[in-house]
């Protein structure tokens, strides 16, 4: 893998953190590490989340990863962390081809530890090199973390949908987050 497919750092509670481009053979541990409880849900591979684990992993092993990127976070050789960018509308529609929407997930044991905003940053600079103009988030209103993270990293509120998210009997608002690069 290229030097620059891999960015190396210490996390806050000081382990050694890999975040290098991920594949097909990363399947298992992505789809392990992103599996939770709906509240704390992201959009990680986001159309697939909560499907069968063959059809998530059949998924990642068809992605285009010139249009698509997958990253992955590791402590130790275990992922931690997982970043899916998924070109918008599946690369079909020229209009919105030059958008790439970005999922992020890291494991509760290893959140606060400054993993998911170097995730964010890798996918920053990936995107404009493979000449995306614009990244997009869907984030809950209530995920007020989360808004920080991707705030920080330069996004900005493009708006909010209502009632966008049912879980169970609770609907939930969500902000439309927005990069221009
Ligand atoms: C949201 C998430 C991706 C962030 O990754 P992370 O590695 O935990 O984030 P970092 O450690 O890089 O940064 C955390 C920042 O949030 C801040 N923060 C923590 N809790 C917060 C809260 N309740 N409100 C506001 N800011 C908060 C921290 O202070 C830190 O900011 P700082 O560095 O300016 O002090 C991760 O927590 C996660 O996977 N959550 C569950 C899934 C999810 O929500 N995904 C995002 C939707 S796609």
């Amino acid at each position: 893998m290229a030097e620059e497919d891999v960015l190396k750092f210490i996390a806050g509670n000081g382990e050694k953190i890999v975040i290098r481009l991920a594949g097909c053979d990363d399947s298992e541990e992505i789809i392990s590490a992103i599996k939770t409880n709906a509240p704390d849900r992201s959009y990680v591979l986001m159309e697939l989340y909560g499907t069968k684990p063959e059809s998530v992993k059949k998924y990642i092993c068809s992605m285009d990863f010139n249009k698509n990127l997958l990253l992955v976070a590791a402590a130790n050789n275990t992922v931690v962390g997982a970043l899916s960018g998924i070109q918008m509308d599946g690369g079909k529609r020229p209009e919105t081809s030059h958008i790439l929407n970005i999922g992020l997930h890291i494991v509760t044991a290893y959140r606060g530890l400054g993993i998911g905003s170097q995730m964010l940053r890798f996918s920053i600079d990936w995107a404009r090199k493979h000449g995306f103009k614009k990244l997009e988030a869907n984030i809950f209103t209530t995920n007020k973390r989360s808004l920080h993270v991707f705030e920080r990293a330069g996004f900005i509120e493009e708006g909010t949908r209502q009632k966008r998210i049912r879980i169970g009997k609770q609907y939930i608002d969500e902000v439309l987050m927005g990069k221009v690069l």
